[in-house]
Protein backbone atom coordinates (compact mmCIF):
# COMPACT_ATOMS: atom_id res chain seq x y z
CA UNK A 1 0.00 0.00 0.00
CA UNK A 2 1.25 3.33 -1.03
CA UNK A 3 1.29 5.06 2.62
CA UNK A 4 3.45 1.92 3.37
CA UNK A 5 6.23 3.81 1.43
CA UNK A 6 6.58 6.50 3.93
CA UNK A 7 9.87 5.48 5.06
CA UNK A 8 12.92 7.66 5.96
CA UNK A 9 14.97 6.27 3.17
CA UNK A 10 14.56 5.25 -0.62
CA UNK A 11 13.10 2.40 -1.29
CA UNK A 12 14.54 0.25 -3.77
CA UNK A 13 12.42 0.87 -6.31
CA UNK A 14 12.66 0.50 -10.18
CA UNK A 15 14.67 3.25 -11.25
CA UNK A 16 11.92 4.90 -13.51
CA UNK A 17 13.00 8.35 -13.57
CA UNK A 18 16.22 10.14 -14.73
CA UNK A 19 18.30 11.37 -11.82
CA UNK A 20 18.69 15.33 -12.15
CA UNK A 21 22.23 15.01 -10.81
CA UNK A 22 23.46 13.93 -14.11
CA UNK A 23 25.47 10.70 -15.07
CA UNK A 24 24.74 7.78 -11.93
CA UNK A 25 27.84 6.71 -11.14
CA UNK A 26 27.92 2.51 -11.02
CA UNK A 27 30.75 1.92 -8.25
CA UNK A 28 32.08 -1.57 -7.62
CA UNK A 29 34.78 -2.98 -5.14
CA UNK A 30 36.03 -5.58 -7.55
CA UNK A 31 39.30 -4.01 -8.47
CA UNK A 32 42.13 -2.31 -7.11
CA UNK A 33 41.59 0.63 -9.51
CA UNK A 34 38.23 1.50 -8.30
CA UNK A 35 37.66 5.43 -7.80
CA UNK A 36 36.61 7.04 -4.58
CA UNK A 37 36.37 10.24 -7.31
CA UNK A 38 34.08 9.37 -9.43
CA UNK A 39 31.30 11.64 -6.91
CA UNK A 40 31.70 14.97 -6.32
CA UNK A 41 34.01 14.67 -3.14
CA UNK A 42 32.71 17.11 -0.36
CA UNK A 43 35.42 19.76 0.13
CA UNK A 44 37.38 19.43 3.36
CA UNK A 45 37.76 22.34 5.78
CA UNK A 46 40.84 23.97 7.26
CA UNK A 47 41.67 21.36 9.89
CA UNK A 48 39.76 18.73 8.93
CA UNK A 49 41.11 15.21 7.43
CA UNK A 50 39.66 12.22 5.50
CA UNK A 51 40.75 8.63 6.01
CA UNK A 52 39.81 5.18 5.36
CA UNK A 53 39.09 2.82 8.09
CA UNK A 54 39.67 -0.78 6.65
CA UNK A 55 37.06 -3.13 7.98
CA UNK A 56 37.11 -6.98 8.25
CA UNK A 57 35.57 -7.55 5.30
CA UNK A 58 38.36 -5.82 3.60
CA UNK A 59 35.86 -2.96 2.41
CA UNK A 60 36.60 0.70 3.33
CA UNK A 61 35.06 2.89 5.00
CA UNK A 62 35.19 6.87 5.13
CA UNK A 63 36.38 8.81 8.30
CA UNK A 64 36.39 12.62 8.76
CA UNK A 65 38.37 13.91 11.64
CA UNK A 66 39.35 17.07 13.31
CA UNK A 67 40.95 17.24 16.05
CA UNK A 68 41.06 19.13 19.36
CA UNK A 69 42.21 23.13 18.58
CA UNK A 70 44.77 23.39 21.19
CA UNK A 71 45.06 27.24 20.43
CA UNK A 72 41.79 27.99 21.17
CA UNK A 73 41.72 25.98 24.15
CA UNK A 74 44.08 27.74 25.43
CA UNK A 75 42.76 31.19 24.63
CA UNK A 76 39.73 29.93 26.58
CA UNK A 77 41.54 29.56 29.65
CA UNK A 78 40.59 25.78 29.55
CA UNK A 79 42.02 23.90 31.42
CA UNK A 80 41.60 20.45 31.11
CA UNK A 81 43.75 19.21 28.11
CA UNK A 82 42.22 17.45 25.30
CA UNK A 83 44.03 13.91 26.71
CA UNK A 84 41.08 14.38 29.45
CA UNK A 85 38.35 14.59 26.93
CA UNK A 86 36.76 11.22 25.11
CA UNK A 87 36.57 11.63 21.21
CA UNK A 88 33.56 12.15 19.61
CA UNK A 89 32.29 9.96 16.88
CA UNK A 90 29.38 10.72 14.79
CA UNK A 91 26.98 8.87 12.99
CA UNK A 92 24.95 10.16 9.99
CA UNK A 93 21.22 8.59 8.91
CA UNK A 94 19.66 8.19 5.50
CA UNK A 95 21.15 10.12 2.25
CA UNK A 96 23.79 11.94 4.49
CA UNK A 97 27.52 11.12 4.80
CA UNK A 98 30.16 12.15 7.29
CA UNK A 99 30.35 15.50 5.58
CA UNK A 100 27.40 16.48 7.39
CA UNK A 101 29.18 17.04 10.64
CA UNK A 102 32.24 18.33 8.60
CA UNK A 103 30.46 21.22 8.24
CA UNK A 104 29.34 22.97 11.61
CA UNK A 105 29.37 20.56 14.32
CA UNK A 106 32.91 19.01 13.98
CA UNK A 107 34.70 22.82 14.10
CA UNK A 108 32.58 23.76 16.88
CA UNK A 109 33.22 20.85 19.45
CA UNK A 110 37.46 20.96 18.14
CA UNK A 111 37.17 24.52 19.47
CA UNK A 112 35.72 23.25 22.12
CA UNK A 113 38.63 20.77 22.91
CA UNK A 114 37.56 17.57 21.89
CA UNK A 115 38.69 15.17 19.28
CA UNK A 116 35.99 14.80 16.31
CA UNK A 117 35.48 11.57 14.41
CA UNK A 118 32.44 11.07 11.73
CA UNK A 119 32.18 7.77 9.81
CA UNK A 120 29.97 7.27 6.21
CA UNK A 121 28.24 4.07 6.65
CA UNK A 122 28.96 1.79 3.61
CA UNK A 123 27.43 2.92 0.59
CA UNK A 124 27.27 6.37 1.53
CA UNK A 125 29.73 8.92 1.09
CA UNK A 126 33.36 8.20 0.11
CA UNK A 127 32.89 4.79 1.76
CA UNK A 128 32.85 1.46 -0.27
CA UNK A 129 29.65 0.23 -1.68
CA UNK A 130 29.23 -3.86 -0.96
CA UNK A 131 28.04 -5.71 -3.81
CA UNK A 132 24.15 -5.84 -2.59
CA UNK A 133 21.07 -4.36 -2.90
CA UNK A 134 21.13 -2.41 0.47
CA UNK A 135 24.08 -0.88 2.31
CA UNK A 136 23.55 -3.19 5.62
CA UNK A 137 21.61 -4.01 8.56
CA UNK A 138 21.19 -2.72 12.04
CA UNK A 139 23.63 -5.29 12.96
CA UNK A 140 26.48 -5.02 10.13
CA UNK A 141 26.15 -1.00 10.25
CA UNK A 142 26.70 -1.26 14.07
CA UNK A 143 29.67 -4.15 13.87
CA UNK A 144 30.97 -1.56 11.40
CA UNK A 145 30.91 1.26 13.98
CA UNK A 146 32.30 -1.00 16.20
CA UNK A 147 35.31 -1.86 14.18
CA UNK A 148 36.08 1.30 13.93
CA UNK A 149 36.05 2.00 17.70
CA UNK A 150 37.85 -0.80 18.62
CA UNK A 151 40.70 -0.15 16.41
CA UNK A 152 40.44 3.71 15.25
CA UNK A 153 40.32 5.04 18.42
CA UNK A 154 42.41 5.29 21.68
CA UNK A 155 40.19 5.49 24.39
CA UNK A 156 36.08 4.99 24.37
CA UNK A 157 34.52 7.58 22.41
CA UNK A 158 31.15 9.43 23.20
CA UNK A 159 28.76 8.52 20.20
CA UNK A 160 26.39 10.35 18.71
CA UNK A 161 23.64 9.42 16.12
CA UNK A 162 21.43 11.43 14.04
CA UNK A 163 18.06 9.95 12.59
CA UNK A 164 18.77 6.03 11.70
CA UNK A 165 22.04 6.73 12.83
CA UNK A 166 20.42 7.15 16.18
CA UNK A 167 18.64 3.60 15.11
CA UNK A 168 22.41 1.98 15.16
CA UNK A 169 23.25 3.57 17.94
CA UNK A 170 20.37 2.09 20.17
CA UNK A 171 21.38 -1.64 18.55
CA UNK A 172 24.93 -0.49 20.01
CA UNK A 173 23.71 0.26 23.28
CA UNK A 174 22.20 -3.01 23.49
CA UNK A 175 25.30 -4.91 23.39
CA UNK A 176 28.16 -2.11 24.48
CA UNK A 177 30.84 -4.18 26.60
CA UNK A 178 29.32 -7.64 25.06
CA UNK A 179 30.47 -9.91 22.32
CA UNK A 180 27.65 -9.73 19.78
CA UNK A 181 27.29 -13.12 18.10
CA UNK A 182 23.83 -12.86 15.79
CA UNK A 183 26.30 -11.76 12.67
CA UNK A 184 29.85 -13.12 11.06
CA UNK A 185 32.48 -12.32 12.28
CA UNK A 186 30.88 -11.89 15.77
CA UNK A 187 31.35 -8.55 16.98
CA UNK A 188 33.05 -6.98 20.26
CA UNK A 189 30.68 -3.44 21.23
CA UNK A 190 33.38 -1.38 23.09
CA UNK A 191 32.25 0.63 25.85
CA UNK A 192 31.63 3.90 25.27
CA UNK A 193 31.57 7.49 27.17
CA UNK A 194 28.42 8.51 26.33
CA UNK A 195 25.25 8.41 23.71
CA UNK A 196 23.10 11.08 22.26
CA UNK A 197 20.58 10.10 20.17
CA UNK A 198 19.33 13.38 18.14
CA UNK A 199 16.16 13.12 16.00
CA UNK A 200 16.53 9.35 16.21
CA UNK A 201 14.47 6.82 14.85
CA UNK A 202 12.86 5.29 17.81
CA UNK A 203 13.45 2.02 19.42
CA UNK A 204 10.39 0.04 17.90
CA UNK A 205 11.53 1.88 14.20
CA UNK A 206 9.79 4.10 12.01
CA UNK A 207 5.99 2.61 11.95
CA UNK A 208 4.65 4.11 15.20
CA UNK A 209 5.41 7.41 12.90
CA UNK A 210 4.24 6.32 9.86
CA UNK A 211 0.43 5.41 11.37
CA UNK A 212 0.29 8.56 13.11
CA UNK A 213 0.96 10.78 10.29
CA UNK A 214 -1.66 8.53 8.38
CA UNK A 215 -4.32 9.38 10.89
CA UNK A 216 -3.25 12.85 12.18
CA UNK A 217 -1.04 14.28 9.56
CA UNK A 218 -2.40 13.23 5.96
CA UNK A 219 -1.03 16.27 4.05
CA UNK A 220 2.33 15.66 5.76
CA UNK A 221 2.20 12.01 5.42
CA UNK A 222 1.72 12.21 1.46
CA UNK A 223 4.94 15.24 1.34
CA UNK A 224 7.22 13.28 3.78
CA UNK A 225 6.55 10.03 1.26
CA UNK A 226 7.12 11.80 -1.65
CA UNK A 227 10.05 13.62 -0.12
CA UNK A 228 11.93 10.86 1.02
CA UNK A 229 10.59 7.35 -0.56
CA UNK A 230 10.66 8.55 -3.71
CA UNK A 231 12.95 10.95 -3.13
CA UNK A 232 11.27 14.50 -3.96
CA UNK A 233 13.71 16.08 -2.08
CA UNK A 234 16.01 15.54 -4.54
CA UNK A 235 14.19 17.81 -7.67
CA UNK A 236 12.33 19.87 -5.28
CA UNK A 237 13.94 22.74 -3.43
CA UNK A 238 11.19 23.30 -1.27
CA UNK A 239 10.42 19.88 -0.38
CA UNK A 240 13.90 19.48 0.28
CA UNK A 241 13.86 22.78 3.05
CA UNK A 242 10.80 21.39 3.97
CA UNK A 243 11.70 17.99 5.19
CA UNK A 244 15.03 18.69 6.18
CA UNK A 245 15.45 22.50 7.56
CA UNK A 246 13.76 25.06 9.59
CA UNK A 247 11.61 27.51 7.55
CA UNK A 248 14.60 30.38 8.08
CA UNK A 249 17.07 28.38 6.26
CA UNK A 250 18.53 30.19 2.84
CA UNK A 251 17.77 28.57 -0.85
CA UNK A 252 21.44 28.73 -1.48
CA UNK A 253 22.53 26.88 1.44
CA UNK A 254 19.44 24.38 0.95
CA UNK A 255 20.75 24.01 -2.62
CA UNK A 256 23.61 23.23 -2.00
CA UNK A 257 23.13 20.64 0.72
CA UNK A 258 20.64 18.88 -1.90
CA UNK A 259 23.43 18.31 -4.07
CA UNK A 260 25.19 16.72 -1.50
CA UNK A 261 22.93 14.78 -0.38
CA UNK A 262 21.86 13.39 -3.81
CA UNK A 263 25.94 12.55 -4.24
CA UNK A 264 26.02 10.95 -0.50
CA UNK A 265 23.58 7.80 -0.84
CA UNK A 266 24.88 5.47 -3.76
CA UNK A 267 22.17 2.81 -1.76
CA UNK A 268 19.49 2.52 0.85
CA UNK A 269 21.22 2.23 4.18
CA UNK A 270 18.84 -0.84 4.72
CA UNK A 271 15.89 -3.24 3.24
CA UNK A 272 13.59 -1.83 5.57
CA UNK A 273 11.26 -5.33 5.67
CA UNK A 274 14.35 -6.97 7.27
CA UNK A 275 14.38 -3.61 9.65
CA UNK A 276 11.43 -4.02 10.89
CA UNK A 277 11.71 -7.59 11.74
CA UNK A 278 14.47 -6.85 13.91
CA UNK A 279 12.86 -3.96 16.10
CA UNK A 280 12.36 -3.21 18.94
CA UNK A 281 16.26 -2.83 19.31
CA UNK A 282 17.06 -5.65 22.53
CA UNK A 283 16.33 -3.49 25.39
CA UNK A 284 19.21 -2.78 27.53
CA UNK A 285 20.03 -3.46 31.32
CA UNK A 286 19.84 -0.48 33.23
CA UNK A 287 23.27 0.84 32.85
CA UNK A 288 25.40 3.92 33.69
CA UNK A 289 25.55 4.63 30.32
CA UNK A 290 25.45 8.81 29.79
CA UNK A 291 22.14 8.72 27.50
CA UNK A 292 21.38 12.33 25.61
CA UNK A 293 17.88 12.07 23.68
CA UNK A 294 18.00 15.44 22.15
CA UNK A 295 14.86 16.59 19.48
CA UNK A 296 13.83 19.42 17.20
CA UNK A 297 10.83 21.07 17.46
CA UNK A 298 10.16 21.89 14.07
CA UNK A 299 11.50 18.25 12.74
CA UNK A 300 9.26 17.09 9.68
CA UNK A 301 10.33 13.58 10.40
CA UNK A 302 10.65 13.12 13.60
CA UNK A 303 7.83 13.69 15.99
CA UNK A 304 7.68 14.62 19.66
CA UNK A 305 5.83 11.43 20.46
CA UNK A 306 8.58 9.47 19.13
CA UNK A 307 11.25 11.64 20.96
CA UNK A 308 9.01 10.46 23.91
CA UNK A 309 8.98 6.70 23.28
CA UNK A 310 12.86 6.86 22.75
CA UNK A 311 12.97 8.73 25.85
CA UNK A 312 10.83 6.07 27.78
CA UNK A 313 13.21 3.58 26.61
CA UNK A 314 15.96 4.36 28.58
CA UNK A 315 14.30 6.48 31.12
CA UNK A 316 15.82 9.75 30.18
CA UNK A 317 14.10 13.16 29.58
CA UNK A 318 14.47 14.33 25.93
CA UNK A 319 14.94 17.79 25.26
CA UNK A 320 13.34 19.81 22.40
CA UNK A 321 15.44 22.64 20.79
CA UNK A 322 13.11 25.25 19.24
CA UNK A 323 12.86 26.09 16.22
CA UNK A 324 15.58 23.78 14.46
CA UNK A 325 14.40 21.38 11.64
CA UNK A 326 15.43 17.82 11.20
CA UNK A 327 19.30 18.23 9.97
CA UNK A 328 19.56 19.60 13.77
CA UNK A 329 23.79 19.83 12.71
CA UNK A 330 23.19 21.60 9.23
CA UNK A 331 20.19 23.71 9.92
CA UNK A 332 21.40 27.55 10.17
CA UNK A 333 20.20 26.99 13.48
CA UNK A 334 22.58 24.41 14.26
CA UNK A 335 24.31 26.09 17.18
CA UNK A 336 21.17 25.52 19.37
CA UNK A 337 21.67 21.56 19.15
CA UNK A 338 25.31 22.02 19.30
CA UNK A 339 25.14 23.77 22.86
CA UNK A 340 22.71 21.64 24.38
CA UNK A 341 25.37 18.63 23.75
CA UNK A 342 28.10 20.57 24.77
CA UNK A 343 26.46 21.70 28.10
CA UNK A 344 25.75 17.64 28.32
CA UNK A 345 29.04 16.88 27.56
CA UNK A 346 30.29 19.53 30.25
CA UNK A 347 28.00 18.04 32.81
CA UNK A 348 29.09 14.68 33.15
CA UNK A 349 32.63 14.85 31.90
CA UNK A 350 33.95 17.73 34.87
C1 LIG B 1 16.22 9.36 -19.43
O1 LIG B 1 17.17 10.04 -20.21
C2 LIG B 1 17.40 9.44 -21.46
C3 LIG B 1 18.56 10.18 -22.15
O2 LIG B 1 18.58 11.53 -21.79
C4 LIG B 1 16.11 9.48 -22.30
O3 LIG B 1 16.29 8.86 -23.55
C5 LIG B 1 15.03 8.75 -21.51
O4 LIG B 1 13.81 8.85 -22.20
C6 LIG B 1 14.88 9.31 -20.12
N1 LIG B 1 13.95 8.50 -19.34
C7 LIG B 1 13.01 9.01 -18.56
C8 LIG B 1 12.18 8.02 -17.83
O5 LIG B 1 12.85 10.21 -18.44
C1 LIG C 1 44.98 -0.33 -12.40
O1 LIG C 1 45.34 0.66 -13.33
C2 LIG C 1 46.66 0.56 -13.81
C3 LIG C 1 46.96 1.72 -14.73
O2 LIG C 1 45.96 2.64 -14.77
C4 LIG C 1 46.84 -0.79 -14.52
O3 LIG C 1 48.17 -0.94 -14.96
C5 LIG C 1 46.49 -1.92 -13.56
O4 LIG C 1 46.56 -3.16 -14.25
C6 LIG C 1 45.09 -1.72 -12.97
N1 LIG C 1 44.85 -2.71 -11.96
C7 LIG C 1 43.71 -3.41 -11.89
C8 LIG C 1 43.60 -4.39 -10.77
O5 LIG C 1 42.79 -3.25 -12.67
C1 LIG D 1 6.43 -3.35 11.28
O1 LIG D 1 6.12 -4.07 12.44
C2 LIG D 1 5.08 -3.53 13.20
C3 LIG D 1 4.91 -4.35 14.47
O2 LIG D 1 5.91 -5.31 14.63
C4 LIG D 1 3.80 -3.50 12.40
O3 LIG D 1 2.77 -2.91 13.16
C5 LIG D 1 4.04 -2.67 11.15
O4 LIG D 1 2.89 -2.69 10.32
C6 LIG D 1 5.23 -3.21 10.36
N1 LIG D 1 5.49 -2.28 9.27
C7 LIG D 1 5.79 -2.67 8.04
C8 LIG D 1 6.05 -1.59 7.05
O5 LIG D 1 5.87 -3.84 7.72
C1 LIG E 1 6.11 14.10 25.75
O1 LIG E 1 6.59 14.00 27.08
C2 LIG E 1 6.44 15.18 27.85
C3 LIG E 1 7.05 14.93 29.22
O2 LIG E 1 8.36 14.50 29.09
C4 LIG E 1 4.96 15.52 27.98
O3 LIG E 1 4.82 16.74 28.69
C5 LIG E 1 4.35 15.66 26.60
O4 LIG E 1 2.96 15.85 26.72
C6 LIG E 1 4.64 14.43 25.75
N1 LIG E 1 4.14 14.72 24.42
C7 LIG E 1 3.54 13.82 23.65
C8 LIG E 1 3.01 14.33 22.38
O5 LIG E 1 3.46 12.66 23.95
Amino acid sequence: MAFSLLLLQPLSLPNSTNYSCGTVTIRCVLSDNYSRSSRVPYELKYGQSRVFHELPSGLKMEVLLQKANPQRMVERGSSSSNSDLPPLLFVHGSYHAAWCWAEHWMPYFSRNGFDCYAVSLLGQGESDVPVDSVAGTLQTHASDVANFIQKGLRSPPVLLGHSFGGLILQYYIAYMGKQDSSGLPSTYYPDLAGAALMCSVPPSGNSGIVWRYIFTKPVAAFKVTRSLAAKGFQTSLSLCKETFFSSEMEDDLVKRYQELMKASSAMPLFDLRKLNASLPVPSCAKSSLEILILGASDDFIVDIEALNETGRFYGVRPTCVEGVGHDIMLDCYWERGAEVVFSWLKGFLQ
